[in-house]
């Protein structure tokens, strides 16, 4: 016991006891409570402070030095105590039935490339490789570049076989506006302000008044050409078998067929041998649903530029020979990864997109 009398007795009691208050406090409410009881303006201690008036001169620094001690004890006692307490919570609710570890966590479903522009990005990707450079043109493109400077004026029949969108001119005053109906005008485009040699791949969209299983209204083409001395019919079938065969991961059988466009001269379709039926144009027993029963499948059209294509940008057809081809970018999805509605595509179903 102190030696200070009656008050030293209080104070040792009221330590034990604030002390056994904060050992006792079973969460961060009762410890406050404690606090404000020991500490607080107008708690324990600061009553027994408060009654050190009546105490002799020379008992009162002990005393004073006694309160303060005490104060400090409990105020570590009080921290001490906060954290284990903290601690104790935490652990109460790791253990507790409410958390568990196993349950699956909430992913964030990715997004990824469409198969549509991963298939263009696969075939320019094979274009860079040979050389080839990438060129665009406008969407919204002027007859002379769609069809007059490609060898196609006003009045020509094969302006028919691209059924095209015209563009209502009452607002701009320009009659003469169409959705781009292939991507051949990158071609006169290109060739206006470039001399040769050229090696260009021309990916974009194309619009056409088409609608059914295999045409849509939007599709993707990629024109390709090139322009030197010299390129022969032999350069284009060299190249675009080497294609094919690159695209499609096979060794596929390639053949040419005389074709008619008026922007090549002589002009080609490629077909390529069946996929599905492996060219046998048989599938279970039954004529290919795909190649109808031929073995053989259409897969783009090609030529030798045409002289009068050379005549509008100002090459000299002495001079320069040049090959173009241009493909359906749809077209070579559907059969890569045996796609049967081309409307699948474009109808934003994540149950088929999510496929790719
Ligand atoms: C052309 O568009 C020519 N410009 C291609 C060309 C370029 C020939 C350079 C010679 C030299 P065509 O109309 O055949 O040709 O179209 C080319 C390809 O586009 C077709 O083989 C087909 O795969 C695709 N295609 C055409 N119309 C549609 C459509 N509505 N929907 C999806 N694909 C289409």
């Amino acid at each position: 016991m102190s030696d200070t009398g009656q008050l030293g007795a209080e104070l040792d009691g009221l330590e034990r006891e604030a002390l056994e208050a904060v050992a006792q406090a079973a969460d961060g409410a009762q410890l406050e409570q404690a606090r404000v009881a020991y500490l607080g303006k107008k708690g324990s201690l600061t009553r027994v402070l408060r009654a050190m008036g009546g105490v002799s001169a020379e008992e009162r620094p002990v005393l004073g030095q006694r309160v303060n001690e005490i104060k400090t004890a409990l105020a570590d006692a009080i921290e001490l105590r906060g954290t284990g307490l903290k601690g104790e919570a935490r652990a109460a609710r790791l253990a507790g039935p409410q958390f568990d570890v196993t349950l699956p966590g909430y992913g964030q479903p990715s997004g990824h490339v469409h198969p549509i522009s991963r298939t263009l990005a696969e075939i320019t990707e094979i274009f860079v490789s040979y050389g080839f450079s990438v060129a665009e043109g406008p969407e919204i493109e002027d007859d002379y570049h769609n069809f007059e400077a490609l060898n196609i004026p006003a009045d020509h029949p094969a302006r028919d076989m691209q059924d095209t969108f015209f563009i209502d001119g009452s607002d701009t005053g320009r009659d003469d506006l169409v959705l781009r109906t292939h991507t051949s005008p990158v071609q006169i485009r290109v060739m206006e302000t470039t001399e040769p040699p050229l090696r260009i791949i021309a990916p974009g969209c194309v619009y056409r008044h088409d609608d059914d299983v295999t045409h849509s209204p939007m599709f993707h083409q990629v024109e390709g050409f090139m322009v030197d001395r010299g390129i022969t019919f032999g350069h284009l079938k060299g190249m675009l078998t080497a294609f094919l065969r690159r695209i499609f991961d096979r060794e596929l059988p390639v053949r040419f067929r005389p074709s008619f466009f008026p922007f090549t001269e002589p002009s080609a379709e490629a077909d390529i041998g069946c996929v599905l039926c492996d060219s046998t144009g048989l599938q279970k027993g039954a004529t290919c649903r795909i190649c109808k029963g031929t073995g053989w499948l259409e897969i783009l059209g090609a030529g030798m530029v045409d002289p009068a294509v050379f005549a509008h940008v100002g090459y000299d057809p002495e001079e320069y020979t040049g090959f173009a081809f241009g493909l359906g970018v749809e077209r070579i999805a559907m059969l890569k990864y045996g796609i049967g509605d081309i409307r699948l595509f474009y109808g934003g179903d994540l149950r088929f997109l999510s496929q790719f």
